[in-house]
C-alpha cells in the first residue's frame, strides 16, 4: 500500500512536470467547454468482410438514430455526437452513406509520418482527405498486436492534432495489472506520456477512452461505479498535468464490452461521458441502442 502510494505521487509529480505549460500553434477546432457533449463511438475494427456489408451496416445505423443525436454541436450540447470507425478501405463508401444523418467517420488508425517508403501504413493527410474527423490512438490492440508503445502513440496523437483532426486517446490496465492493484498507476502513466506536448487548447481536440484491455471483448464489463471513479481519478490526473478547466471539459468515454444491457447504467454516471463500442457496434440495432440510451442525468 505504502509502496503504491509512493509510486502514484511520483507519477503525478511527472504528470506535472510532462504538463506542457505553453501553447504551439496548432489549431484547435474546438473550445473547451462546461457541458461535456456526450459521444457514442462504434470501432468496427478489422470488420465486416466486404465493402458491401459495411455499406449495409452504416446505413442500417442511419435508420436507427434518435432526435437527441447530432454532430459535436456548442449550440447543442446535449444532443450525442456518434462517431463510426471502419476498417480504410471502406471509410469512403461509409461516409457517403452515414454523412447525412450526421454521423462523422473516423480512422481507426494511422501512422505519424507524413510520407514515404512505409508499406502497408496510411497517414494522417490521407484519412483526412476522405473525411476523417477522428482517428483512434493507443487502442490496446494496436499497442500489444502492433507494438504500438507510448512515445509512437505520442507522436500519433500530435500529428492528429497538427493536421485538424480529434485523437480518441485509447488508456487502459491489463488483467495483470488490475490484479497487482496498479490500475490508477498505469492509467496515469499512459495519459503523462501520451499526451506529452499536448497544449491546453490542444485538449479541446481530446477524447479520453478508459478502457480496461480485461474487458475489451471478453464480455466482463467494468461495474459503472468502479468506471465512474477511474473516471474521476483521470480527472485528476489531467488537473496535474493541466488545470481544473480542462479536466471538467475532456470527454472521458468508457470502453470494453459495453452492450445495450449495460449502456443506460455507465451513462447514468456523471464521469462518463460517451462509451467506446466494439462487438456491438457491428450490430446496427445494438448499437442503435447504445446511441439512444436513457438520459438520467
Ligand atoms: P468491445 O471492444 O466493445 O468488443 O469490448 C471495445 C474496444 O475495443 O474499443
Amino acid at each position: 500500500m505504502q509502496f503504491q502510494a509512493t509510486v502514484l505521487a511520483a507519477i503525478l509529480s511527472s504528470a506535472a512536470a510532462f504538463s506542457p505549460a505553453i501553447s504551439n500553434n496548432a489549431a484547435s477546432t474546438t473550445s473547451l467547454s462546461a457541458t461535456r457533449q456526450p459521444i457514442m463511438a462504434g470501432n468496427w475494427k478489422m470488420n465486416p468482410s466486404t465493402e458491401a456489408d459495411a455499406v449495409a451496416l452504416g446505413e442500417g445505423l442511419t435508420s436507427l438514430l434518435g432526435e437527441e443525436t447530432c454532430p459535436i454541436d456548442d449550440e447543442n450540447p446535449l444532443c450525442t455526437e456518434v462517431v463510426i470507425f471502419p476498417p480504410h478501405p471502406f471509410i469512403s463508401k461509409v461516409r457517403e452513406s452515414v454523412e447525412d444523418a450526421g454521423i462523422t467517420i473516423g480512422a481507426q488508425s494511422m501512422y505519424f509520418e507524413d510520407s514515404g517508403a512505409y508499406t502497408g501504413s496510411v497517414c494522417a493527410s490521407m484519412v483526412l482527405s476522405i473525411g476523417c474527423e477522428y482517428v483512434l490512438c493507443g487502442h490496446s490492440e494496436r499497442r500489444t498486436l502492433f507494438d504500438d508503445d507510448d512515445a509512437a502513440i505520442n507522436r500519433k496523437v500530435k500529428k492528429v492534432l497538427s493536421s485538424g483532426m480529434k485523437p480518441i486517446l485509447c488508456i487502459g490496465e491489463t488483467k495483470a495489472e488490475y490484479d497487482l492493484n496498479i490500475k490508477n498507476e498505469v492509467c496515469a502513466m499512459q495519459l503523462s506520456k501520451d499526451l506529452q506536448g499536448v497544449t491546453k487548447e490542444e485538449m479541446a481536440d481530446v477524447v479520453i477512452a478508459y478502457e480496461p484491455v480485461w474487458a475489451i471483448g471478453t464480455g466482463l464489463v467494468c461495474g459503472s461505479d468502479a468506471a465512474n471513479e477511474t473516471h474521476g481519478f483521470l480527472r485528476t490526473v489531467l488537473a496535474r498535468m493541466y488545470d481544473e478547466e480542462v479536466a471538467q471539459a475532456t470527454r472521458i468515454q468508457y470502453g470494453g464490452s459495453v452492450t445495450p444491457d449495460s449502456v443506460d447504467e455507465l451513462m447514468s454516471k456523471p464521469e462518463i461521458d460517451g462509451c467506446l463500442v466494439g462487438g456491438a457496434s457491428l450490430d446496427a440495432e445494438k448499437f442503435g441502442r447504445i446511441i439512444n440510451y436513457k438520459h438520467t442525468k
